[in-house]
């Protein structure tokens, strides 16, 4: 920032009344955390794209959503209010509450800000991640920078009513109509009603996906200016009702405004630390900006499927071994490499991960690579004590498991 501009992104916007960002926000623009491969944040955005890719497919077998993670988060004040019908003294339109590069340039408050461009540009079912941007309270689950995934589907009337009997028969719009908790009023009842169980059905069938079957979930009417009727669902963590994504039958002065008049459809926003604070057990939303190995190594995982959890680590510093071999023709499993490392590396050891697993294409001898992460925690380690317990597991894996050490 300086004299009379603000630059972001290699873009200068000049300075105005309005002006409030400030280097600290400026300086995690661009961090891109949902784009850095293996961060959690990344990882369960992968989740959430694959389990789409695979749901739903389109008549010809592609996926039929699109998956967006690279628009600016520089927005016009037009796009991240004006464009979702949000009215012109709307208390979220404060300066108080968001980060304004100026009068006419802000940090998107929400990735819904870009909701009219992608359906303008044609995209009928897409997802979209990014980071957003919020002045805020500070607490553990609060930081002025978080991320977003945006979902939206549009129907045309046949798609819509594609497996309705009579489907032929029925109308997504009605003129006269009116207004009501259940509908807006150019919607048929039969139109919003099929709208709102796709969207209900998909979002319950990801957050199942992601946490497991008996997640317990339930549906709250709320309201957002740019959807209706709206909903935020609750999943129960923990005994409590942790509120993760907001939603609705997208508002068709929206999509008509986007010049897809002759279709309805259905948006969800849902925060990613939120949702990855649950899923991961992080305890802290900071941690997601953390460079510390010990925490990003954590999510190092062999396939995007693999299950984690965080492991709290201690303030001194961890040493990185790691340990390849090949594996016996049979009777081994991890676990009892996970029992050798434990009996010989006892609390010294924080966490062992498997980090590759390969077949010889002509041998077809298997050979897996572990990394071991040791750290004591009420002192700094030296790498010479820890060679000396990591070359004791070497020894005891090959004499105990059968495996050949490939060091
Ligand atoms: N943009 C809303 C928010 O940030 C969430 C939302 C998205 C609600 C799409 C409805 C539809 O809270």
């Amino acid at each position: 920032i300086s004299d009379g501009f603000v630059e972001v992104l290699g873009h200068v916007y000049p300075r105005d009344a309005m002006t409030n960002v400030t280097t600290k926000i400026l300086s995690k623009v661009g961090r891109g955390l949902h784009n850095q491969v293996h961060h959690p944040l990344w990882l369960l955005k992968e989740r959430i794209k694959d389990h789409f890719y695979r749901s739903y497919l389109s008549r010809l077998g592609t996926p039929l959503f699109s998956a967006h993670d690279n628009l600016s988060p520089v927005v016009t004040v037009e796009q991240n209010f004006d464009s979702l019908l949000i009215p012109a003294d709307h208390p979220s339109r404060k300066k108080g509450d968001n980060y304004y590069l100026n009068r006419t340039h802000m940090l998107r408050a929400h990735t819904s800000a870009h909701q009219r461009e992608l359906v303008r540009a044609g995209c009928d079912a897409f997802l979209l991640a990014g980071d957003v941007y919020r002045r805020d309270e500070i607490d553990s689950s609060h930081y002025p920078v978080f991320h977003q995934m945006e979902g939206v589907r549009l129907f045309s009337k046949h798609e819509l009513f594609a497996h309705v009997e009579n489907g032929e028969d029925l109308a997504l719009f009605e003129r006269g109509g009116r207004r009501t908790p259940q509908k807006q009023e150019s919607h048929t009842l039969e139109a919003v009603k099929l709208a709102e169980l796709s969207l209900k059905q998909t979002l319950t069938h990801l957050v199942r996906h992601l946490f497991g079957e008996e997640l317990e979930i339930r549906w709250v009417e709320c309201y957002f200016p740019f959807t209706h009727p709206s909903f935020e669902m609750e999943v129960c963590f923990q005994g409590d009702w942790l509120e993760v994504l907001g939603c609705g039958v997208m508002e068709q002065e929206l999509v008509n405004s986007a010049g897809a008049e002759n279709k309805v459809g259905w948006a969800f926003g849902l925060g990613l630390e939120r949702l990855a604070m649950v899923l991961f057990g992080i305890p802290d939303i900071r941690l997601f900006w953390s460079q510390d190995e010990s925490f990003l190594q954590q999510f190092h995982l062999p396939t995007i499927h693999h299950p984690v959890t965080f492991q709290a680590f201690s303030k001194y510093p961890a040493l990185f071994n790691d340990i390849s071999f090949w594996l016996p023709a049979e009777g081994y499993t991890e676990h009892d490499f996970y029992e050798v490392v434990r009996s010989i590396g006892g609390d010294l050891v924080e966490r062992v991960s498997l980090l590759d697993q390969f077949t010889h294409p002509k041998t077809k001898k298997v050979s897996q690579c572990f990394r071991i992460v040791y750290r004591h925690m009420e002192r700094a380690l030296t790498q010479g004590e820890v060679r000396v317990v990591h070359q004791a597991i070497e020894q005891a894996a090959e004499k105990e498991l059968g495996v050949q050490g490939r060091y």
